[in-house]
């Protein structure tokens, strides 16, 4: 089939890649010039696990292809994924003004009728909105094509968002008609026989729905367990053995159920924000989520409270900050818990010392005094005191007696519970993890 991917950021990257993997014929469009220009000269905007080698395969079959032209990327598609950004206002709500400019696009230079499959992740109703902005722009322009819309929500993760679109869990897809189910199921026949799993068929709203429900509940379901955390540290409990007796009950399950720093990320945190604020919208207090946000934001300031409470003052500290990507497998900080911990240390007056494995260039600049090392040794050697924000792999390498024989002091507050209590404390150092007791 002819599909076009509007938008080539995470999702619509990944997307075009995996849809000409199924032997689409695949155009990647973007109005970032330089990001189609990067992506032609075989350059990834973002590290993603095999996502290089998924694109440059498919690229040298001829199967997909990047423009920056909108004629030529949407004059002849049957389907077009709407993958552009939806950033939140101040007041929590999403701009939607990029899928109006997509939907509008598209009806613009499309010369026959084309299905527009919403990926973005868009407030409940969005779809009606699309399909109101693609027939004013066709009848603005004469055009007589009737374009169809489909919410198609992407489940993917980043770090794992290949594997996540090659094997995913379910496909979910709303449509309003018989055609636009049929055209959507063409789409995705070569995937399901290559990966079987569940393919719900539903209306345009409770698809849209699914996908808040899906982030909302999952961002709910660690907040929960960072709650307990705290109940833990409080009354000398284990969290990480109440989150595993826990999670042997089917209903419940071990995932999600890591206690830490909190969710970060450009995904549930503005999800739920904007899921809050459509429920208000209409007419519904979700208290649920808001509360799932005030734990949240205790979550992310949780360290810093720590250091305070093994350092006393933090002023002229040395402080060693492990990890800056939202989580381990991206180079995104996009709302990483880790920039406001490295915020508050250096309003407390603290120097920071910060090791990423793969996200330092991302905060180049971004802070005040914070100085960026290449080895995470070097950032310990000598500082007062560390605080993991990244359960990066690498870091578990490093092994209770190098860790107390690098540091000046010997604290260790460990945001990610990264390494073992018991086998820090036989090391004579002082430590915090989350959800055991100090
Ligand atoms: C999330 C969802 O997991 C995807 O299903 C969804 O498609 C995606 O958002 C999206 O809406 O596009 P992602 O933001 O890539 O994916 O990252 P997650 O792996 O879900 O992690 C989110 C945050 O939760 C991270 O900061 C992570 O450290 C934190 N987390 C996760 C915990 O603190 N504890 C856990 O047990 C799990």
């Amino acid at each position: 089939m002819r599909v076009g991917v509007l938008g080539v950021g995470h999702v619509g990257l990944v997307t075009a890649a995996c849809m000409a993997d199924f032997g689409h014929d695949v155009i990647g469009y973007d109005d970032d010039g330089h990001k189609i220009a990067a992506l032609r000269a075989g350059d990834m905007p973002f590290y993603e696990p095999d996502l290089d080698r998924l694109v440059a395969d498919n690229v040298s079959t001829g199967r997909l292809r990047f423009s920056g032209d909108a004629v030529e990327a949407l004059s002849d598609r049957e389907v077009v994924f709407i993958c552009v950004g939806t950033p939140s206002r101040e007041d929590g709500s999403p701009n939607l003004a990029y899928v109006q400019a997509a939907a509008q696009a598209v009806a613009a230079h499309a010369r026959g009728p084309v299905v527009v499959a919403e990926k973005s992740t868009v407030p409940v109703r969005t779809g009606e909105r699309i399909r109101q902005a693609l027939a004013l722009e066709s009848q603005a322009r004469q055009g007589t094509a009737h374009h169809e819309v489909v919410s198609n929500p992407e489940f993917l993760r980043e770090g794992s968002a290949v594997e996540d679109t090659l094997r995913p869990d379910r496909i979910v897809v709303g449509a309003d008609s018989t055609n636009a189910h049929e055209v959507m199921r063409r789409v995705y026949t070569p995937q399901l026989e290559r990966h079987d799993c569940p393919y719900v068929e539903t209306d345009v709203k409770t698809a849209e729905l699914i996908k808040h429900a899906s982030n909302a509940f999952l961002a709910t379901k660690i907040s929960f367990i960072n709650a307990v955390a705290r109940v833990c540290e409080l009354t000398g409990a284990d969290v990480e053995t109440v989150a595993d007796a826990m999670g042997h009950d089917p209903r419940i399950g071990r995932a999600f159920l890591n206690a830490g720093i909190g969710y970060g990320g450009s995904c549930f945190p503005k999800d739920v924000e904007a899921f809050v604020h459509i429920a208000a919208e209409l007419g519904y207090d979700f208290g649920l989520l808001r509360e799932t946000q005030r734990i949240n934001r205790e979550a992310k300031v949780w360290p810093v409270h720590q250091l305070r409470r093994l350092l006393w003052n933090l002023q002229d500290k040395e402080i060693a900050v492990l990890g800056v990507a939202f989580k381990p497998g991206t180079d995104d900080i996009r709302d990483a818990p880790a920039l406001d911990v490295i915020d508050a240390l250096e309003a407390d007056g603290a120097s920071v010392r910060l090791h990423d494995p793969v996200a330092l260039d991302q905060v180049r600049g971004r802070f005040a005094r914070a100085e960026l090392y290449e080895d995470a040794r070097e950032a310990l050697r000598g500082a007062h005191a560390v605080v993991t924000c990244t359960e990066w792999d690498e870091y578990r390498k490093i092994e209770p007696e190098q860790l107390a024989e690098l540091l000046a002091y010997p604290v260790v507050v460990d945001g990610r519970n990264v390494w073992d209590p018991a086998a820090l404390e036989a090391a004579n150092l002082r430590v915090a993890s989350v959800g055991t007791p100090f």
